[in-house]
């Protein structure tokens, strides 16, 4: 049977105005980072997408490099548009990067007006779409100059081929200097997308402030720490987590110090009558710096845990004090 989006999908998702700008993103964004490459399986993408869209999850986050392989996430997710969300284009935001490693030789990485260029366009080209909602220069690039890299961004709206920019894991100061070259070039950047979670707070040394002073919204990645911040580690490494699957997050990183935090966070989570993951979402949230938070999923059933998050989004002071002191 064919995909019929549900009819209530717009009802229960709460949507945030992205900085300054006229975009409105969901509190909760999805992922295509893990689990939609050619090594999973379609029939449980296709899941996850619909489950997402069916509860107002309408932000796709995308990159030329992800899979396993490089490019095969965006080739699937072109493939489950084309069969599943056709005549849906204008109630989605997709969005795509270029920043790290994608193809041989000189041009294939990091931030010049070639790879961006080519980049995106290949990236059109594994999506069947004419155009991503927003283009992100994936990481910053020591060696070419700035000026160059935001060029490149102003210059792919201009072709029309993205409709807004922003820019990932760019430090304060270097976000700084291009948020003013963008807005220089009459393209101002709609967003910023750095790791941020209760294990990896680098953004509030100032990063936060800047973006807030520019207008700028935020999408913070890894959100739960790649499932630490869930309960599915409390008892040791099941057999289908991420941590023994991939490179990104090693047996070694579920260490006991960080189970000991996760068992007194999962407390604290448990006397608020959520999920451990529904807390360290909706602790992201409390910030009105935060435009959307970007979860990943293995499953469908991790999209509904983790929307559930927005039935208590309120922290108590003491709560709070809490967190930081077991965070430490
Ligand atoms: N800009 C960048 O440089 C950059 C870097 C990394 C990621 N990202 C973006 O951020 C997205 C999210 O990153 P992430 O996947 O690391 O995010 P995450 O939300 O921190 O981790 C997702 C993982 O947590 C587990 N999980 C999710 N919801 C759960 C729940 N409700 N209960 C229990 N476990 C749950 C699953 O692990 P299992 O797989 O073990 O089931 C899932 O694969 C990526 O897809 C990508 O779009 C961007």
């Amino acid at each position: 049977m064919a995909y019929q989006p549900s009819s209530s999908r717009y009802e229960k998702m709460i949507y945030n105005r992205c900085g300054n700008s006229g975009l409105l993103l969901p509190a909760l964004s999805l992922g295509l980072w893990q689990n939609f490459g050619d090594v999973d399986t379609i029939a449980n993408c296709k899941n996850i997408l619909h489950t997402a869209f069916d509860n107002g999850i309408t932000h796709f986050d995308l990159a030329n490099n992800y899979g396993p392989p490089p490019g095969s996430a965006e080739t699937n997710f072109g493939k489950i548009l084309k069969e599943d969300f056709e005549g849906y284009r204008d109630e989605l935001i997709v969005s795509s990067k270029a920043g790290y490693t994608m193809w041989d030789g000189p041009y294939g990485d990091w931030g010049s007006k070639k790879y961006l260029v080519a980049s995106l366009n290949q990236s059109l080209k594994r999506m069947q779409l004419e155009y991503v909602d927003i283009f992100y220069h994936h990481r910053p690039d020591p060696n070419t100059p700035l000026e160059e890299t935001m060029q490149a961004l102003d210059l792919i709206v201009r072709h029309g081929k993205a409709l807004y920019v922003g820019i990932s894991n760019y430090p304060a100061e270097k976000a700084r200097e291009a948020f003013r070259l963008l807005k220089q070039l009459g393209t101002p950047c709609l967003i910023h997308q750095p790791r941020y979670s209760m294990f990896d707070r680098w953004v509030e040394g100032g990063l936060l402030d800047a973006l807030e002073e520019y207008g700028v919204g935020c999408i913070p990645f890894s959100p739960l720490a790649q499932g630490l911040l869930t309960n599915k580690y409390l008892n040791g490494i099941p057999e289908d987590s991420r941590a023994t699957r991939n490179l990104f997050l090693k047996e070694a990183d579920v260490t006991p110090e960080k189970i000991q935090k996760v068992r007194q966070l999962n407390e604290l989570a448990v006397a608020r009558n959520q999920t451990l993951a529904q807390m360290a979402l909706a602790w992201l949230m409390k910030d009105k710096r935060i435009t959307t938070v970007l979860i990943g999923a293995s499953k469908p059933e991790q999209v509904l845990n983790s929307i559930a998050c927005l039935e208590n989004l309120h922290f108590s002071t003491e709560e709070l004090n809490k967190i930081n002191s077991i965070l430490g």
